[in-house]
């Protein structure tokens, strides 16, 4: 397997924050943020990397990536060991949007998540359509599959001094000693309407019952899985952000990673 998952902007030494916070004491920083499906922790993530001036890591991104080598390749997506021979065939690359990579090579970044390819294709549209979507349930239901992507998050990790990372498992298996833990939530009614609206944007109409149904089947996955399931680590703050605006979760998240990680 050949992964690249390209260096950020983010700087290598301690300095000031952008927007004005005070100096972060830096031995490296990582934040997790986890949760359901649609529940806005992919926006929130990535604009507080970009407020923290740190690297962005968008997990799904990469079990969606591998969803997509594995249905390409046409293998048994319940047969662990071809998806993991798929993987080590396979060469994937995500960038975020601060990368200069993308810049360099006049690539559009996307909205929010990462940009991916596998063998030098860009798959960044595809990975979010339906189908791949739902399948990426099998990769992620695969230990070993899993392992392996938590070790490409760990060295993700290890080469930027700032790291803030979303997916189901970022605060209870990859990086179970994080400087700081979210848990973002939203009742279920409210995440269907924000996923049919982001599908709608995308071109793709589905009916919000649909929408539904497809999100509480992911839930259920998510939970019941044997690794990895999706659940809050017990030092995690939980955000409720049923009635709130991106902006207002990013500004708790960001006053909390204030009070605990940055010294006055
Ligand atoms: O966050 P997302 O919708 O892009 O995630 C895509 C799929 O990957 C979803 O089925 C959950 C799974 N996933 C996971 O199991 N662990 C992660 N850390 C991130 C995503």
């Amino acid at each position: 397997m050949e992964q690249y998952l390209a260096p950020s902007l983010g700087p290598r030494l301690a300095g000031t924050l952008t927007g004005g916070f005070p100096v972060l004491v830096m031995a490296g920083l990582v934040i997790t943020i986890d949760g359901p499906a649609a529940s806005g922790k992919s926006t929130v993530a990535q604009r507080l990397a970009e407020k923290l001036d740190a690297a962005f890591l968008d997990t799904g991104a990469m079990y969606r990536a591998v969803t997509i080598a594995a249905k390409c390749a046409g293998v048994d997506m319940n047969d662990e060991q071809e998806l993991l021979a798929v993987m080590e065939k396979s060469k994937f690359k995500f960038l975020a949007e601060a990368d200069p990579c993308l810049r360099r090579r006049k690539l559009v970044p996307v909205e929010t998540g990462m940009r991916a390819f596998v063998n030098g294709i860009d798959v960044t549209e595809q990975i979010r359509q339906p189908d791949i979507t739902a399948s990426a349930r099998y990769i992620a239901a695969a230990p070993k599959v899993r392992a392996k992507l938590v070790q490409m998050q760990r060295e993700f990790a290890a080469r930027h001094k700032k790291v803030v990372t979303e997916g189901r498992d970022q605060g209870t298996v990859a990086f179970p000693d994080a400087d700081m833990k979210f848990y973002l939530t939203a009742a279920l009614p409210e995440r269907a309407r924000r996923r049919q609206a982001e599908l709608r944007a995308k071109g793709c109409s589905q009916s919000l019952e649909q929408v539904r149904q497809a999100i509480e089947q992911r839930d259920k996955s998510d939970e019941h899985r044997t690794v990895g399931p999706l659940r809050p680590a017990g030092d995690a703050i939980i955000l409720d952000t049923t009635n709130l605006s991106i902006d207002e979760v990013v500004g708790k998240a960001l006053r909390y990673v204030k009070q605990k990680c940055l010294k006055k």
